[in-house]
C-alpha cells in the first residue's frame, strides 16, 4: 500500500481540516480606515491618509521621503527616470527576479544587462556586476529576493568606484535590515510593491523611499503628472496644493495612489514588526529542522541581515538525495503532503515567459544594436538557470504564519517523501 500522499496515501496535513494561514489579514482597524476615507470625500490626490502614511513609511525605513505610486512596477521607472537614466545607457539587474524589474529598464528606452546570482542567497552576485560593468552603465538594482539580502556592502562599494546609482528593488523586503539599516534606505533610492502577495499590501500600489531632496523632489513630480512639489520637502507635510505655480514643471503621468489603500497600508505597517518576527522565528526554527536531511540545504543568512523579512521561505534540494527525482516531481509531491502552493523560483530572465523585450519595436523604435544587446539568450546565466531548473523549492510566507507544529510538518513532510522514494520512481522516470 502506498503511503506518499501523491500515490493515494494520506497527507501530512489535511489542509481543508487545518487550513493554512489565509493572506492578506485586516480586521476591523482597515473597514474604520477606508470608512473614514470613504466620508471623507477625498479619495485620492494627496489625501489624509496618504501624507501619513508617507510620514510613517519614510520614519520606518529610515529614509527622509517615501513617495506613494501606482505599484511596484512603475515605481522602478520612476526610480530610473529620476535618476536621469535613458537611451544608451546601461542598468545591471539579476536574472532571477520578477520581470518588472528588467522591464522597467527597458521603459525608460536603457539596456537591461542580466547579472548571475549567488547561489546560495539568489541574490546577484556582486562578482558579475563587476564582470558586466561597461562605461555605459549607470545604475544597478539589486533584489533583496524571497528570505534573503542582496551583498549591499559590496554592491555600494562598486557602484562608489564607477559612480553608479543603486536602486533597491525592495518588492520583497519589507522591514528587512542589512547592518541595522532597512531596505530601501540603503541605496539611493528604494522600490517597494504593495502587490497582494506582499508583506505590505494594499491590493496594488507601491512606493519609492530616498534621503535624497533632489530626487524626492523629481520622484513625487514625476508620479504627478509633472507637477513640482514645493522645494524643501513641505509637501509631505501639507498635502494637495502646494505645487509651485511658474511653469517649473516636467512631462510625466499620473502614477498616484487613492486614499483608500494609503487607509489599508496605515493599518497593515502597525502589523508589520510582529509578522515579520512570527515569519523569522518559524523560518530559522524550519531551517534547523530540514539542514540535516540530506538532499537539503536552507538558504544561506548572512549574519549582517540583522533582522530578516520572508516574502517566500525557499530551500534548495538536490535530486541526487532523493534516487534521482527531479524537483518538479519533489514539489508536486510536497503540495500533495501539505495542501499548499509550492512553487521554483522565478522564471530566469533569459528564458521567462513574461519578459519578451522583442514585441514592443513600435514603442521603442531603437538601433540594430539595442536589439541585439537586450535580446534574453544571449546572455547565459548557469547559476541562474540551474537553480530554477533543479533546486529551488519556495513557499509563500503565509506558511510561516502558523505555529511550530506547521513548521514540523513540513520537516515531515520532505523526510516522509525522501524514505519512500521508491513510490515516485514510475513518475520520475516519465518527466
Ligand atoms: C522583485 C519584484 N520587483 C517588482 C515587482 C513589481 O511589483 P508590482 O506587482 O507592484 O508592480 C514585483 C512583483 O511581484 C517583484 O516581485
Amino acid at each position: 500500500m502506498n503511503t506518499l500522499a501523491i500515490t493515494g496515501g494520506s497527507p501530512i496535513r489535511d489542509s481543508k481540516k487545518k487550513p493554512w494561514p489565509k493572506w492578506p489579514v485586516w480586521d476591523s482597524a482597515e473597514e474604520a480606515g477606508l470608512m473614514e476615507v470613504l466620508s471623507s470625500g477625498i479619495w485620492s490626490y494627496n489625501g489624509p491618509k496618504e501624507v501619513e502614511f508617507n510620514k510613517a513609511y519614510a520614519k520606518y525605513i529610515g529614509s527622509k521621503y517615501n513617495i506613494c505610486a501606482a505599484n511596484g512596477t512603475v515605481t522602478l521607472q520612476l526610480a530610473l527616470e529620476a535618476c536621469g537614466i535613458g537611451l544608451g545607457d546601461e542598468v545591471i539587474v539579476p536574472g532571477l527576479t520578477w520581470q518588472a524589474t528588467a522591464a522597467a529598464v527597458l521603459d525608460v528606452n536603457a539596456q537591461p544587462v542580466l547579472a548571475d546570482v549567488d547561489e546560495r542567497t539568489w541574490c546577484i552576485d556582486p562578482e558579475d556586476i563587476r564582470r558586466k560593468i561597461t562605461p555605459a552603465t549607470k545604475a544597478i538594482i539589486p533584489v533583496h529576493l524571497y528570505g534573503c539580502m542582496a551583498d549591499m556592502d559590496s554592491i555600494l562599494a562598486i557602484a562608489k568606484e564607477h559612480g553608479l546609482y543603486v536602486i533597491e528593488d525592495c518588492a520583497h523586503k519589507h522591514g528587512g535590515e542589512w547592518n541595522g539599516k532597512k531596505a530601501g534606505s540603503i541605496g539611493d533610492i528604494g522600490s517597494f510593491s504593495y502587490q497582494l502577495s506582499k508583506l505590505l499590501t494594499a491590493g496594488e500600489g507601491g512606493s519609492l523611499t530616498t534621503s535624497s531632496d533632489e530626487l524626492w523632489e523629481k520622484l513625487d513630480a514625476l508620479r504627478n503628472c509633472g507637477r513640482r512639489p514645493e522645494q524643501g520637502g513641505e509637501e509631505q507635510d501639507k498635502g494637495a496644493g502646494v505645487y509651485d505655480d511658474d511653469g517649473n514643471f516636467i512631462q510625466s503621468g499620473n502614477f498616484r495612489i487613492t486614499d483608500f489603500q494609503a487607509a489599508l497600508l496605515l493599518e497593515a505597517l502597525k502589523r508589520l514588526d510582529e509578522q515579520n518576527a512570527v515569519r523569522e522565528k518559524n523560518a530559522m526554527y524550519l531551517n534547523n529542522l530540514i539542514k540535516d536531511i540530506p538532499g537539503i540545504e536552507p538558504m544561506f543568512h548572512d549574519p549582517r541581515e540583522t533582522r530578516k523579512a520572508f516574502f517566500n521561505y525557499s530551500f534548495r534540494y538536490y535530486g541526487d538525495e532523493f534516487g534521482g527525482l527531479p524537483a518538479s516531481t519533489f514539489r508536486e509531491a510536497l503540495m500533495a503532503e501539505l495542501g499548499c502552493n509550492i512553487e521554483s523560483c522565478y522564471e530566469p530572465l533569459t528564458m521567462c515567459s513574461l519578459y519578451q523585450p522583442h514585441t514592443k519595436p513600435a514603442r521603442h523604435k531603437l538601433t540594430a544594436s539595442y536589439w541585439q544587446n537586450i535580446a534574453p539568450a544571449h546572455t547565459k546565466l548557469p547559476v541562474c538557470e540551474k537553480v530554477f531548473a533543479d533546486h529551488a523549492v519556495c513557499f509563500h510566507h503565509l506558511v510561516l504564519m502558523g505555529n511550530q507544529k506547521s513548521m514540523d510538518q513540513i520537516a515531515e513532510a520532505i523526510t516522509k517523501i525522501r524514505a519512500n522514494i521508491d513510490e515516485l520512481k514510475p513518475a520520475a522516470a516519465v518527466v
